[in-house]
């Protein structure tokens, strides 16, 4: 059941896309109070979990801290921080009743969940505008599936995007990008994508090429021929440029973010001084959608949209203040004091008050960007989503953004932003996936190795056995950090028999997400959702059911060679050995102590269960499904979904085949 509440005047942000009744009254669960602002209060029971809020901080139960909303450009991912890129307002209650809230609100709003009293979960915005979707069902999964209805079918992309992909930010040339395929290739390490990071660019200017490029689509056309996409980034800001097509293009037609008295804002981004477009106008959005045909018409089919929250270096009025108070520190003795300068300097970035310096235009409506915010990247992704509709309705493009907000999981899935190569966000990153699931989005997966700080040969193994298991699975470094590809470190082999398990899984992996994007399922659960009843198993985090057949446990710690597990019910552990070959063993409910070695890869079938494993390849392409072998128990049936990869034919019967151990 699904009700929706109505406060005030909200903004619509389309992130429903089914008709919700309305209710009237009180609500079932807690109050609200919208005396000042917007304040929803229940007291929770002692054994109450909450889950949901998709990309967020600390643990998959979000008990016992404080989340705001609010899409912020922060790479520092510290246990401390309340908002990180998204703003995901999905929270599910679970205990002795289970209910799901949406609070469809596009500003800063907070989730203090056991923050300020232990037993209070106090959800509280500034304006009390916004529509409050209230979701009863009798388990958590069916409330999570409920909700996913009304939102929409999460965005599937083409095959290929289940590679295995490199990135850095600092490859720049064609020798940049073709020396990575070489390190890959020649040591036999799968792989299917390279991204391109903003200095592919001229200038960093969206929708160009800087003149290292000399032939794109035959760089391109080679690449592909080699089974590997190029995928480029997209930032939010167009480069103030006179004679730059988009920037003229935007002054023209009036369709950047302009301030109150109706001049373009000015934000600095990498390309120095930049426009924002106004991805929440119809016009403009589909302007900046059209763009992305520069590349698409040279071969190119997937990209990354980024600085999207919008991100802002300062805005010219910062800079100006900031410029001011330097004067003064300058030249007025002991009237400016050296914090107070280096505050100044350290507050222009992403600052509160730039959000409320510029405007969109919602259907001849003026609307301050504060008072939506947390819409941009959802809009900008939207923009290309749109665009790729019309410019071929039945292909699949990759797509996936920074900054998102509910509704964006309908045109692309997420990276997780600038983590930091610390065994910490290794975990952090697991325990994101289950939670951005319940919002809709799919298409995941964290900077591989660690974005920030110098990763290590041990740890980037790590993160690669858990990326094995998430859609997205991408190695991307920071500049200035170590050289993180895969082939920077000794012995190869165990990152080619890393990567090369990913293959082998791609023809379960890939069913998998078809089915929970095609059923408004969960690839990713935690463990509570598959055995509500099992005390242990309501409190574990650090491991996940995957699809409806395995589990998986990583390992997050560093030198440990192996770690405890927790088996629900009795399970068949498979163990990818370095040799090729699949060590079995049926393992009875319980804890146990399960060694895996840094190129091993361990997960568990669920007792009755199968999956389908295939020969290792190099490429999505060659995968060969002629090679599958069931591994699990005897006797049992698994429903493998299969189709091209390219086209969107999902309900075709001959998708699924059943196959028997
Ligand atoms: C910030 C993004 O989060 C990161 O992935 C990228 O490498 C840099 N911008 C440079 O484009």
């Amino acid at each position: 059941m699904i009700y929706k509440y109505l406060y005030g005047n909200p903004f619509d942000t389309e992130a429903v896309t089914s008709e919700v009744p309305l209710a009237e009254g009180a609500l079932p669960f807690g109050s609200v109070d919208t005396e000042d602002g917007f304040c929803f209060t229940f007291i929770m029971e002692e054994n109450d979990i909450v889950y949901g809020l998709g990309e967020s901080n600390r643990g998959i139960n979000k008990r016992g801290y404080c989340y705001v909303s609010d899409c912020s450009d922060d790479p520092n991912h510290t246990e401390d921080k309340r908002s990180l890129y998204a703003a995901h307002n999905f929270i599910l209650i679970s205990g002795n009743r289970n209910f799901g809230l949406f609070f469809d609100y596009p500003s800063v709003i907070t989730f203090d969940i056991g923050y300020t009293r232990m037993d209070t979960l106090q959800v509280t915005c500034g304006s009390a505008d916004l529509n409050l979707y209230v979701i009863e069902g009798g388990s958590a999964p069916d409330i999570v599936k409920q909700f996913r209805r009304i939102i929409g079918r999460s965005y599937i992309p083409p095959k290929f995007a289940f590679g295995f992909g490199q990135s850095r930010w600092g490859y720049k040339t064609e020798k940049d990008f073709l020396d990575v395929a070489e390190g890959y290739r020649c040591r036999h390490i799968p792989l299917d994508m390279i991204y391109m990071d903003i200095d592919y660019m001229d200038s960093y200017k969206d929708f160009t090429l800087n003149e290292d490029f000399n032939d794109f689509p035959e760089f391109v056309r080679k690449m592909k021929e080699n089974h590997i996409q190029m995928i480029p980034i997209i930032d939010a800001g167009v480069k103030i440029e006179k004679g730059y097509d988009v920037y003229e293009e935007g002054v023209k037609n009036r369709y950047f973010c302009q301030r109150e008295d109706g001049s373009d804002f000015v934000a600095a981004v990498w390309p120095g001084d930049t426009h924002f477009p106004d991805m929440l106008n119809e016009d403009a959005r589909k302007w900046f959608g059209d763009k992305y045909r520069f590349l698409t018409d040279q071969g190119i089919e997937g990209f990354w949209n980024d600085m999207n929250e919008p991100a802002i270096f300062y805005s010219s009025e910062g800079l100006e203040e900031a410029k001011e108070l330097a004067r003064r520190f300058a030249e007025e003795e002991n009237t400016v004091h050296v914090w107070e300068m280096g505050g100044k300097l350290q507050s222009l970035a992403n600052s509160h008050e730039d959000y409320r310096r510029f405007y969109h235009n919602v259907n001849g409506e003026r609307i301050r960007h504060d008072r939506v915010h947390n819409l941009f990247g959802y809009y900008m992704t939207r923009a290309a989503g749109e665009a790729f509709e019309r410019i071929d309705p039945n292909r699949r493009f990759l797509m996936f953004s920074r900054s998102s907000y509910i509704g964006m999981h309908r045109y692309g899935g997420i990276w997780t932003g600038d983590n930091k190569s610390w065994w910490s966000h290794l975990l952090l990153n697991l325990k994101m996936m289950p939670s951005l699931n319940m919002c809709g989005f799919l298409y995941t997966g964290a900077d591989l190795g660690g974005f920030g700080a110098d990763t290590t040969r041990d740890l980037l193994l790590r993160f690669l056995a858990l990326g094995v298991f998430t859609p997205l699975m991408r190695n991307h470094s920071a500049l200035g950090t170590r050289q993180q590809e895969c082939y920077q470190f000794e012995n190869t082999e165990d990152f080619r028999h890393v990567i090369g398990v990913r293959y082998r899984l791609i023809p379960y992996l890939y069913s998998e997400y078809m089915k929970a994007a095609l059923n408004d399922d969960m690839y990713f659960r935690p463990l509570a959702f598959v055995y509500p009843d099992d005390r242990t198993a309501r409190r574990i985090e650090d491991q996940l059911m995957l699809g409806n057949e395995i589990m998986i446990a990583p390992v997050y710690e560093q030198n440990a060679d192996g770690r405890f597990v927790y088996l629900p019910e009795e399970m068949k552990l498979i163990k990818f050995l370095p040799d090729g070959t699949i060590f079995e063993e049926i393992l009875a409910k319980g804890i146990h102590r399960i060694d895996v070695a840094l190129n091993e890869i361990a997960l568990f079938i669920r007792s009755g269960k199968c999956i389908p494993v295939a020969d290792a390849a190099e490429c999505v392409d060659s995968i060969d499904y002629g090679t599958i072998r069931m591994y699990g128990y005897e006797g049992a049936e698994y429903t493998l979904y299969n189709d091209d990869g390219i086209h969107k034919d999902y309900d075709n019967k001959e998708n699924y085949t059943v196959l028997r151990k």
